[in-house]
């Protein structure tokens, strides 16, 4: 077994169910935010979530122990843990953003239903389960609702490397003879989770497996890095075409920390600016995040990038902009609904196209009900900038939709009751205590 560098420190907290660790669900389900001052200060940015998510699916296919850095102490992960507890792997917290995983010397290849159907990203137990046991038998997985999110390039992709898949009784059940075969692999659509799920399946397969329109979102080269500081043999991830060698095991352990959230850290970019604030972020990436600083500079909202910091402050006037939602390098649809909150109160007009969710303007119903003038037709968002929005009752229809209704409730006058706030749960990490830090005025009820 591959020895870890750097040594662990062995006084560990066992890692709690996701649903005791902390009452995400029923008991804490409503958030209140009245209208508040601009925000201001400084706030640290988590580890990303869904390099996160990867990268614990990722330590299935290995024996060895892991450390892993910046990782984010929110549901999603606690339930990824469970999941890969439930598999053999053992978890740990030795800190508050450090987790210990010893690689489990035999893998079950089953994930329980009542734990993956909670989240979208446990489809990505499948590469990993299928190279490391040979067979798998996943959940569908569930999550947010935010279109249909098919898994054919998922199947396409796995099926190419030799796997027999089929959907039995609300179960994806995988099985293939020996080892995975290396293949070339052609992804009709650049996704984030089939490149990863592929990329997985072809470390320990036979040969080499070559992606093309392969997704290059940040997270992806997070994963490949950590899988190559495992002894995977990944080049090229972050561009289209990506390459993998199979190796016969993943010999090393390693301490690897996560790359910042980008998405939280835009999540914060944005309630500064739509709060006319002035907030410095820490702890991120700016090059991840440029999309969204180049259309805040198209509102007029200033950003200034240092090494491993963005300040964002908005003075008067803002603009009116338009946004298409892309696969990475493009606008991110994470934070599509945040920037619909924030300009529903830019004066004229401003126009949003999504590209890669097809039910992603939920949000735009629930702002309607706080008086922003949004027109929705298909995948285009009208949205004509009101004065003020005011607060009202509204719900989360899904995370970045329940962020995106937090801004919405630091702008407008009154008070604002967001219910369903256990989605915001699912990817920010004490949230509102950071807010509130900043000056926001935002219980959790
Ligand atoms: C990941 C992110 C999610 C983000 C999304 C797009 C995680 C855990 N989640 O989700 O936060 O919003 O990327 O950046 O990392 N599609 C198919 N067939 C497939 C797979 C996908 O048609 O087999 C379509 C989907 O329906 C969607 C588009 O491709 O329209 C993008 O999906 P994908 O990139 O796979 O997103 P996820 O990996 O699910």
């Amino acid at each position: 077994m591959g020895s870890l560098p750097g040594g662990i420190n062995r006084a560990r907290t066992h890692i709690r169910l996701a649903t005791e660790q902390r009452g995400d669900k029923q008991t804490l389900n409503k958030l209140v935010v009245r209208k508040s001052p601009p925000l201001t200060g400084r706030v640290r940015v988590s580890g990303a979530k869904n390099s996160t998510l990867a990268v614990l699916c990722a330590c299935i296919l290995t024996e060895n122990e892991i450390v892993l850095e910046n990782v984010p102490n929110i549901s999603d992960v606690r339930v990824m843990l469970e999941i890969i507890s439930g598999l053999g792997l053992k978890a740990c917290w030795l800190a508050e953003d450090v987790l210990h995983i010893s690689g489990a010397p035999q893998v079950a290849g089953e994930a329980p239903y009542e734990l993956a159907r909670k989240l979208r990203a446990s489809n990505l137990l499948l590469g990993p389960l299928m190279a490391r046991c040979g067979r798998a038998r996943v959940s569908l997985p569930g999550g947010c609702n935010i279109g249909s999110r098919p898994m054919d390039l998922h199947f396409k992709g796995l099926r190419c490397l030799g796997a027999d898949l089929d959907i039995r009784s609300g179960f994806i059940e995988g099985r293939v003879r020996g080892r995975l075969r290396g293949a070339k692999v052609y992804l009709d659509f650049p996704s984030v989770g089939a490149t990863e799920n592929l990329m997985m399946a072809a470390v320990l397969a036979e040969g080499q497996t070559v992606l093309e329109n392969a997704a290059k979102e940040p997270e992806i080269v997070d994963l490949a890095n950590f899988l190559n500081a495992m002894g995977a043999k990944v080049r090229g991830a972050g561009t289209d075409l990506i390459r993998i060698d199979g190796v016969l095991a993943l010999e090393n352990g390693v301490r690897y920390s996560v790359i910042p959230d980008r998405i939280e850290a835009g999540t914060f970019m944005v309630a500064a600016a739509a709060t006319g604030g002035d907030v410095t972020l820490e702890n991120v990436i700016p090059p991840h995040v440029e999309p969204l600083s180049a259309k805040l500079r198209e509102a007029n909202v200033q950003v200034e990038e240092g090494g491993d910091t963005i300040r964002v402050f908005a003075p008067e006037p803002l603009l009116p902009i338009n946004i298409k939602t892309m696969p990475y390098p493009g606008f991110a649809t994470d934070l599509q609904s945040q920037m619909m909150a924030f300009l529903s109160t830019v004066p004229g007009t401003s126009i949003i196209v999504e590209n890669i969710f097809e039910n992603r303007f939920q949000v735009a119903q629930e702002l309607r009900r706080m008086g922003a003038q949004i027109k929705v037709e298909g995948r285009v968002a009208v949205i004509e900038g009101v004065h003020c929005l005011q607060g009202a009752a509204v719900k989360a229809t899904d995370l970045r939709a329940g962020a995106a209704l937090v801004i919405a409730g630091l702008m407008a006058e009154g008070v604002t009751e967001i219910h369903n706030a256990h989605f915001i749960a699912r990817g920010y990490r004490d949230f509102e205590t950071r807010l509130k830090r900043l000056g926001a005025a935002v219980e959790r009820l």
